[in-house]
């Protein structure tokens, strides 16, 4: 599985509930630039990237179409509509891969500080095994809980991780994964799950816990600081 073109999926169509004001995320600014941008700069020189689409929602296609042209000039780049949910966004996107694609990226719309050589590193292990996912290893201990949070268990601690993105899958697989949770309609919080659910070999790959997801008015600050620290 060499070689293969790779497309990139962005879904940028949350509300951003947890952060608060109007402007959802992805186009709040850290030093001039939207996180948007920084994000879709982390792809720039990729190997085999030959397509990029972004869900976002309806207000903001024109600036997204801005943006992508700005980032990526010379490959063909797509804006779609997002949904409700995450996977809806997704699934938008998905319908509008070309057939010459083998591989596809999705990457959150707000982690822009993910380390090239880790979405490499992910790209290489997803063409080997049919999907790969960047993760870290879990540092508190993680408690499953009932629904007034009383504790149920405390699985090892060895044992978990915390999904991140890129999460890289063959093409075939995440079209298949797809369809299969639109015709049984099953939701996950993330894309491996729904693979997981076809019976799919998804691996972990470790990256840092500097590609977090920026969700919190303090992710932000953070998000802040590393930028004017060079971390971009
Ligand atoms: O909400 P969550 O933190 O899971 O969002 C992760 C990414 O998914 C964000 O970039 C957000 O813009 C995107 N998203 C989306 N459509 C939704 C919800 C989230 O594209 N309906």
């Amino acid at each position: 599985m060499d070689n293969q073109q790779l497309a990139l999926i962005v879904p940028a169509a949350g509300a951003g509930e947890r952060i608060g004001g109007e402007t959802p995320k992805p186009y709040l600014k850290i030093s001039g630039k939207t996180i948007l941008e920084l994000t879709l700069g982390r792809f720039k020189n990729v190997s085999g990237l030959g397509e990029v689409i972004v869900s976002t929602s309806a207000a903001y296609v024109e600036p997204t179409r801005d943006i992508l042209n700005q980032v990526f000039p010379e490959i063909r780049t797509v804006v779609v509509e997002g949904g409700k949910e995450r996977q809806d966004s997704i699934r938008n996107a998905l319908k509008m891969i070309s057939g010459k694609t083998g591989l596809i990226a999705v990457h959150d719309a707000v982690r822009p500080f993910v380390d090239p050589k880790d979405i490499e590193k992910c790209i290489e292990s997803a063409s080997r095994w049919g999907g790969a996912v960047l993760a870290v290893p879990a540092k508190d201990t993680i408690k499953i809980a009932g629904s007034s949070q009383e504790i149920l268990k405390t699985p090892d601690r060895n044992s978990m991780w915390h999904a991140q993105t890129p999460q890289v899958f063959w093409a075939a697989l995440l079209r298949e994964a797809y369809d299969h949770a639109e015709q049984y309609k099953l939701m996950g919080s993330d894309d491996s799950s729904l693979v997981e659910q076809i019976g799919g070999k998804v691996v972990l790959v470790e990256g840092s816990s500097k590609n977090f997801k920026i969700t919190f008015p303090l992710d932000l600050q953070i998000a802040g600081w590393l930028q004017k620290e060079g971390h971009l």
